[in-house]
């Protein structure tokens, strides 16, 4: 590790979001540790990581971070931005995961959600700070006429405040999430509403994963604030990162992980995996009930079939997470519970995040069940065929943003609809070999036709 920052005033290209490419933790004897996150942004980043005159804008997430905040430490092309916990909090908890991220994944139980009043007014005051801190910080480290791609709904205002700052940058913002229908987006207060909207707006070009989510975009923007006025809209579908899964996936750990959980499901028997942050759009209870439908309604599965879930808790600092977490966990044991034997448990439930075990069971598969109620991407759906040994088939939810790329090999179901899911698991252990490996190659093509590093640059040279 080395002191933070580079020059001042030099950066050529900047990235800003929430959650930056490295996390710090406190040990027992006070020193820090470094840990790099993996994920489509940060192997996308690293294309132009080498470049001196790079920076990544990040906040500081946890108390590991903020002290290396204060003791000068970090990585170069990195500066995380120590913004007051209080305020970070209502911000990405408040707004971010709760209103925001509920918003655009269609999550609220309406009638009784959402309210807004007096604590969400407080909320909002605290995401429109948060979001200045980084226009601030994005507008002090710019050289002249650099560009800037700020990433994802945490920092919906930063384009518009970077702007007025600013005058000679190029400024991207891209969404990593869906867009929601405008309809739905109108139950925020409108003045919440327009001011989201111009705040990205500010931007020279905006991104989306699918032309859905960017059609959505443009016709929130007809309804609320009378168009796009000129900013441009581009459509970027990150895929997998085929050199990296492979070679991350044939490694030692990934073999003994896989050696435990064959030994773990039993021989001969078929196996349904799901790897997901235990997060309410991705819809994991009604994963496990289609699943419990499979077993009810098609009992020649019983003791032939084990499903692998990886549900790996996220934001639970929110309560509706953390129910949803239970309710996950309390589910599976239900399934066991009503169909387990003395020698076959029917769910097998893991909540500790492991990547290379992930990469096991991606393995592993005979089937791979991806149900999100709606998702930006969703990079499970590229990556599972990417890596698999002999094959597997993918059953994925037409509400992901995926499916615009990989709908025709895949069986593709309702994700609202638990007795069709069952229906496509079945047809998924169903399938023949030949049939099975000939489609996870059409898959797997599909999948990575824009890697992360190419998907980065194509959007710094669209800019
Ligand atoms: C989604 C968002 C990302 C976010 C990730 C993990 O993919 O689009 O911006 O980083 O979820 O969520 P978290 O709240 O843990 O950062």
């Amino acid at each position: 590790m080395v002191s933070a920052s580079r020059s001042a005033s030099a950066a050529q290209v900047l990235v800003a979001s929430n959650r930056g490419p490295v996390s710090y933790a406190v040990g027992e004897d006070g020193e820090l540790t470094a840990r790099r996150g993996g994920g489509g942004l940060v192997s996308g980043l690293s294309a132009i990581g080498d470049r001196e005159d790079s920076l990544w804008v990040c906040s500081a997430l946890g108390e590991g971070d903020r002290e290396a905040v204060r003791r000068g430490v970090g990585e170069p092309g990195v500066r995380m931005l120590d913004i007051d916990a209080d305020v970070h909090a209502d911000a990405y908890n408040g707004i971010a995961n709760s209103v925001l991220w509920f918003v655009h994944h269609l999550l609220y139980q309406t009638p009784l959600e959402p309210v807004f009043g007096p604590e969400f007014r407080r909320q909002w005051a605290a995401y429109e700070t948060y979001n200045r801190a980084f226009a601030e910080a994005l507008a002090a480290e710019a050289g002249p006429g650099a560009a800037v791609l700020v990433q994802d709904y945490h920092l919906s205002l930063v384009p518009g405040m970077l702007r007025e700052l600013r005058e000679d940058l190029r400024i991207g913002h891209f969404s990593h999430t869906p867009w929601a229908p405008a309809d739905y987006f109108r139950m925020l207060p409108d003045d919440v509403a327009e001011q989201l909207l111009r705040g990205m707006l500010g931007a020279d070009r905006l991104g989306f994963l699918t032309g859905r989510w960017a059609d959505a975009f443009t016709e929130c923007c007809v309804r609320v604030v009378g168009g796009t006025s000129g900013t441009r809209i581009g459509v970027h579908g990150l895929g997998a990162d085929a050199d990296f899964l492979r070679e991350r996936a044939r490694r030692e750990d990934v073999d003994e992980r896989l050696a435990a959980l064959r030994e773990q499901v039993g021989a001969d028997r078929k196996v349904i995996v799901r790897v997901d942050r235990t997060e309410l759009s991705k819809n994991i209870v009604r994963g496990l009930l289609a699943y419990r439908e499979l077993l009810d309604t098609r009992p020649e599965w019983r003791e032939r079939v084990v499903h692998v879930a990886f549900a790996y808790p996220s934001r639970q600092d929110l309560a509706v997470y953390r129910d949803y977490t239970a309710e996950v966990s309390r589910v599976a044991s239900d399934i066991n519970s009503a169909y387990g034997t003395d020698s076959w448990t029917p769910v097998v439930l893991h909540v500790k995040d492991d990547f290379a075990r992930s990469l096991a069971a991606y393995r592993l598969a005979d089937v791979a069940l991806v149900n999100p109620i709606r998702d930006g991407m969703n990079l499970v759906a590229k990556e599972v065929p990417v890596v698999s040994d002999e094959g597997c088939a993918l059953v994925l939810s037409r509400e992901a943003g995926a499916y615009e790329e990989l709908g025709e090999d895949a069986l593709c179901v309702n994700p609202y609809d638990i007795s069709a899911t069952a229906e496509a698991l079945h047809a998924g252990l169903s399938m023949p070999a030949d049939e099975r490996a000939e489609r996870t190659k059409r898959l797997a093509a599909a999948a990575t036709a824009l890697p992360p590093a190419r998907w980065f640059l194509d959007q710094l040279e669209a800019l």
